[in-house]
């Protein structure tokens, strides 16, 4: 038995030039362990090669070298068996025209084999709130059902491992929020969650580890909790009479004046306490009239990476 739901090793992928494109490398070298159980996010700008890795383990797309397991089955070996074990729900909204929602998750239940009498049909039609469409063609879903209904047929054969590839772009608030309250009680049940989002606050909210990737190659991939660790560094504003003044008081720090009354100081948090910064300033009869503090989140720390490595 393995302790990883997916065990990325040295995967590359190049798709082949065609008659209207040139060869395009759009992985490298990837390695990635991704543990059962776990809620992982899997993060990038556009075109860093995160909807090849899963269409690579959708087996929609073919690697070019490297070795893939899905609970310990390599994909080269019996690519059948380790389907079982993944629900995809990919990027594309692509749903078969022909066959109202119900229809499509029995025809999908048939295709992994699932006798009738385990069949959980009702149930996944309930939980992801499809009732009232579970007799409507696909074609008069909004994009939000529709992607819905790509979450259900990635669960009919209740698979230990679930990958979303950007789930929430464009869809509303309201169904974010139960796709993730759904997704979450999954997780919490024991599903390991692969998700890939452009929403940076939506990974630090829900992802317990985090991998970066940029062109191909994975250039983070850590604990949540280590990533926002990564940048030292903390912001205190003050409300004050100049800023430009104070500004040149606090020649040790990196300040930045944001208004003539308002000046942004960014301190190392590990290396200089916060009262060592009001003191200098007490010193100095810097009159403050409020104050506050914050610190980066995902987002400035994913810029950060992505810029360092360009
Ligand atoms: N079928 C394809 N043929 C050729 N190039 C592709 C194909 N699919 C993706 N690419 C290219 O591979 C790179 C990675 O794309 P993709 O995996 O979709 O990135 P992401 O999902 O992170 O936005 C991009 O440069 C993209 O243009
Ligand atoms: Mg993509």
């Amino acid at each position: 038995m393995t302790d990883f739901a997916i065990e990325i090793n040295n995967l590359s992928k190049t798709y082949q030039k065609t008659s209207k494109s040139p060869a395009k490398k759009a992985l490298g070298s990837i390695n990635l362990q991704i543990k059962k159980g776990s809620f992982f996010g899997l993060l990038g700008p556009n075109g860093a090669g995160k909807s090849t890795i899963i269409n690579i383990l959708a087996g929609l797309v073919n690697k070019t070298s490297g070795e893939v397991k899905i609970c310990g089955i390599d994909i080269d070996k019996n690519q059948q068996q380790s389907k079982f074990k993944i629900g995809i729900v990919p990027q594309e909204l692509i749903i078969d025209p022909f066959f109202n929602v119900r229809e499509t998750l029995e025809i999908y239940a048939g295709y992994y084999g699932i006798k009738k009498s385990q069949r959980r049909t009702d149930e996944i039609i309930e939980a992801l709130g499809l009732k009232d469409k579970a007799k409507s063609a696909p074609r008069s879903l909004s994009g939000g059902m529709r992607r819905r209904l790509l979450v259900a047929k990635a669960l009919v054969h209740s698979p230990e491992i679930l990958v979303l590839d950007e789930p929430t772009a464009g869809v509303d608030v309201e169904l974010r929020n139960q796709l993730w309250n759904y997704v979450k009680s999954l997780n919490q049940q024991g599903t390991t969650i692969l998700l890939t989002t452009h929403y940076l606050e939506e990974a630090e909210e829900l992802c317990d580890e985090i991998a970066i990737i940029n062109h191909g190659s994975v250039i983070a991939c850590d604990k949540k909790s280590n990533l926002m660790k990564l940048m030292n560094e903390k912001e205190l504003i003050i409300s004050c009479d100049n800023s430009v003044e104070i500004s040149k008081i606090l020649t040790d720090f990196k300040t930045k004046v944001l208004t003539e009354d308002r000046l942004s100081i960014i301190y190392d948090p590990e290396k200089v306490a916060v009262d060592k910064i009001l003191l200098i300033l007490a010193n100095n009869k810097v009159q403050i009239k409020d104050i506050s503090t914050s610190q980066p989140d995902l987002e400035e720390i994913f810029k950060h990476l992505v810029s360092r490595k360009l």
